[in-house]
């Protein structure tokens, strides 16, 4: 096995907090075993196009990143599988990726990012290209690992909104719609739902029925919710939605039908849409709100802190073992973790998705079990 000497490092898709912190467990770690790390801006995006923007990152330069959200090093949603020519067709850049990661020296990539990141990361790894994938996504929803860096730190920034809805929700007697990222899997969606204490939760997993929903309304709140109030009920209903949640006779609501490079179109809407169907179908007064970008938001919180330096560390060791090919993986999280290496084509072509049989209530729409 020839030593590693330098390694570049990059971040790719949806900003989360813990990257920063990864970022920084990786560089303290490789350079305790004899490993410079250079950082690659912009995801794929800085190994297609030169001039390179590469930032050489000694300890002093991240010795403050654990404390900082979002990535130090830019992000972009660029597939080299994918990539626009002049003529916008979509053309495969990967050999150019290869040569350049050969011309820049690095004999090896840490690449941070989700489904589209790794899966970019895990085809260059058929390739012969030496990586290791570092998991991150708010979603929580990549196959192989427990735990995605940026889910818990989204899980209080949404728990946050879902507080505050409470004052106007309740002060005003609204039904307050709240919409939650995650794409396909409800993983936000339930956990947030729980940990705000939301009467209705809805995830893309199980499609919802109008008509339940009302009823649930009806059980909470009464007949009415407008003047004079019914003291046996609540003045108010808070209700999450996963941005990919759909009804059974409906369609998944999209906010901008252009297709990223990995085929995604932009999510969005499900809660308004879900807000105006309360309104003229039920007594109620709805609002909604998309909680959005900022879920993705500030400081990684402490899970994120611990389990970005870790998965970092370990990133880096199996930089310095030669084990590529693989992605770093939490069984548990933290402090109740394990780390071990995965192959990185666990990611390819599958999510992990709400176990919808031993997790959600199909009748309450809620977290089984609670009796919410
Ligand atoms: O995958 C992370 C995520 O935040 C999803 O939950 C969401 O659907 C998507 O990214 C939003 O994409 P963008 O950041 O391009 O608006």
């Amino acid at each position: 096995m020839t030593k590693v000497k330098r390694i570049g490092v990059l971040t790719g898709g949806g900003d989360a907090p813990g990257l920063n912190p990864a970022i920084k467990g990786l560089v303290y770690r490789a350079s305790e075993r004899g490993i410079e790390t250079d950082g690659l801006s912009d995801g794929w995006l800085s190994l297609l196009n030169p001039p390179f923007d590469v930032v050489p990152l000694e300890r002093a330069k991240v010795r403050r990143w654990d404390r900082d959200g979002g990535t130090n090093l830019g992000s972009s949603r660029t597939n080299p599988f994918q990539t626009p020519n002049e003529s916008g067709e979509r053309i495969d850049k990967s050999s150019e990726v290869i040569a350049n990661i050969e011309k820049l020296g690095l004999d090896a990539v840490v690449a941070c990012g989700g489904e589209d990141t790794l899966g970019v990361a895990a085809r260059l790894s058929e390739k012969g290209v030496p990586i290791i994938g570092v998991p991150k996504t708010i979603d929580k929803d990549l196959a192989g690992t427990d735990y995605t860096l940026g889910f818990d730190s989204a899980l209080r920034n949404v728990t946050e909104v879902i507080e505050r809805s409470r004052t106007p929700a309740g002060s005003h007697g609204w039904v307050q719609v709240i919409e939650v990222m995650g794409r396909h899997s409800g993983h936000l969606a339930l956990w947030s739902g729980v940990a705000g204490q939301a009467d209705i939760i809805l995830i893309p997993e199980h499609p919802f029925r109008y008509e339940k929903v009302y009823r649930h309304l009806r059980d909470h709140l009464g007949d009415s919710t407008s003047h004079p109030r019914d003291p046996q009920h609540p003045r108010y209903s808070v209700v999450v939605v996963a941005e990919g949640a759909c009804a059974e006779d409906g369609e998944l609501i999209i906010t901008d039908d252009r297709h990223d490079a990995f085929g995604h179109a932009r999510l969005g809407g499900i809660a308004e849409v879900l807000a105006r169907r309360i309104m003229s179908d039920t007594p109620y007064d709805a609002r909604s709100v998309i909680v959005g970008h900022p879920q993705r938001g500030g400081p990684p919180s402490p899970v994120d802190r611990i389990m970005g330096v870790m998965f970092g560390a370990r990133a880096a060791d199996a930089v310095a073992e030669g084990d590529f090919g693989k992605m770093v993986s939490s069984r548990g999280i933290a402090p109740a973790c394990d780390l071990s290496l995965v192959d990185i084509s666990m990611v390819l072509g599958k999510i992990d998705t709400v176990d919808v049989a031993r997790l959600y209530d199909t009748d309450r729409y809620h977290l089984k079990g609670l009796g919410m």
